[in-house]
């Protein structure tokens, strides 16, 4: 395996700002992620498996250990039965081609987080979400090399302790798991109606009727151009803030104040406001804050323009959750992980 040095992170994350990795190196397999793994504990050394890159944050001073990017391809379907597919898949493929493979197989369960940029062991990370799927609604299990027991382990959907944008791998064990694959449950059977609502609308200009996993997928993709800019050609990590999930009482007594504020309802009395009206109603909206501008079609992303680096990200965070702070009482929470 070959390890590289002083590799800047602003060319491997999605957001373009990061100082040098101190050591990077490519695991193609579960066995060289796992001696990566082992070979910096045992030598104190801090580590951090990327995948794409969009949905991390790197820091100006960069990181003083090694980065694994994650490399490891391969899907295998491991069950087939007349109403479902059940397939397995490398933690290194491009999360897109797997949904785009899965349309092609009429399989239907992820078509609705079509172009979510980033790899297939990144997605169970934060559990990733959109237009009305969540990835956790179709991992059976997800494989990985467990750095404190020095051992491969297969964690099960329960295990994982999926919740919005969340899970043990970025929450709890964070670290401590190396993702080499995920196994997914498709199904043979159309996607069921009532679809999230920028979807339906969709559908129905186009006139469909037949909800086939391609035209969802279809649907998705023009949504997605229309609201999200391209990391490839707008420097962005997708939304930059999670939704505020708040108390009930809360929302009562906001919802008085701000009649047409957005919200869905939640278990255990709880309520989610997009963050994104959030900060449009603080004025922010197209807005630029030390290089960063909060995206005009949707307040959630930021957009790099001109930030000289990470502490220009911090002061523009901070501008804006002190902007929800003080009209709204709502801590608002950064999305993507820091490395
Ligand atoms: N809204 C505004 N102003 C804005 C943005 C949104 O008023 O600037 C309102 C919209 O009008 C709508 C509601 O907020 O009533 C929700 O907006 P939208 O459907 O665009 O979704 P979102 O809450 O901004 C979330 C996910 C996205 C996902 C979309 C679609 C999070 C953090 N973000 O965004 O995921 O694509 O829903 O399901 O949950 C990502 O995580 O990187 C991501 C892009």
């Amino acid at each position: 395996m070959d390890i590289h040095t002083d590799i800047p992170l602003k060319n491997y994350t999605t957001m373009h700002i990061g100082g040098p990795a101190k050591f990077m190196a490519d695991a193609h397999t579960p066995q060289e992620l796992s001696e990566l793994m082992m070979r910096a504990k045992s030598q104190n050394m801090p580590y951090f498996i990327l995948g794409g890159g969009s949905n991390t944050i790197a820091h100006d001073e960069g990181f003083a250990g090694i980065i694994i990017r994650m490399m490891i391809k391969g899907y295998s379907v491991v069950a087939e039965t007349a109403g479902d597919i059940t397939i397995q898949v490398g933690a290194g493929e491009i999360w897109d081609d797997f949904v785009q493979r899965t349309i092609a197989m009429h399989a239907s369960g992820v078509e609705a987080l079509s172009a979510i940029p980033g790899t297939v062991g990144a997605a169970p990370v934060q559990n990733i979400g959109a237009y009305g799927q969540e990835v956790a609604d179709t991992i059976v299990s997800v494989d990985a090399f467990d750095s404190q027991t020095n051992q491969f382990v297969t964690l099960k959907n329960l295990d994982c302790d999926f919740g919005y944008r969340s899970s043990i791998f970025r929450g709890l064990d964070a670290g401590r798991y190396g993702i080499t694959s995920v196994t997914f449950r498709l199904f043979k059977t159309a996607p069921q109606p009532p679809f999230y609502e920028a979807v339906q609308r969709y559908l129905d200009q186009k006139g469909a009727t037949i909800y086939t996993p391609e035209a969802i997928r279809d649907a998705v993709i023009a949504i997605r151009a229309e609201k999200l800019p391209d990391p490839t050609q707008l420097p962005n990590a997708g939304s930059f803030f999670k939704n505020a999930v708040i108390e009930n009482w809360q929302f009562s007594e906001l919802i008085a104040q701000y009649s047409t504020m957005p919200n869905y309802e939640m278990a255990n009395q709880k309520r989610k406001i997009p963050t994104g009206w959030l900060i449009e109603q603080c004025g922010l909206k197209g807005q630029v804050l030390h290089g960063m501008r909060v995206h005009d079609k949707n307040a959630l992303v930021l957009i790099n323009e001109s930030a000289t680096g990470y502490a220009d990200l911090a002061a523009a965070r901070e501008e804006i959750r002190a902007a929800v702070r003080t009209k709204f009482h709502i801590e608002i929470e950064q999305e993507p992980l820091e490395l």
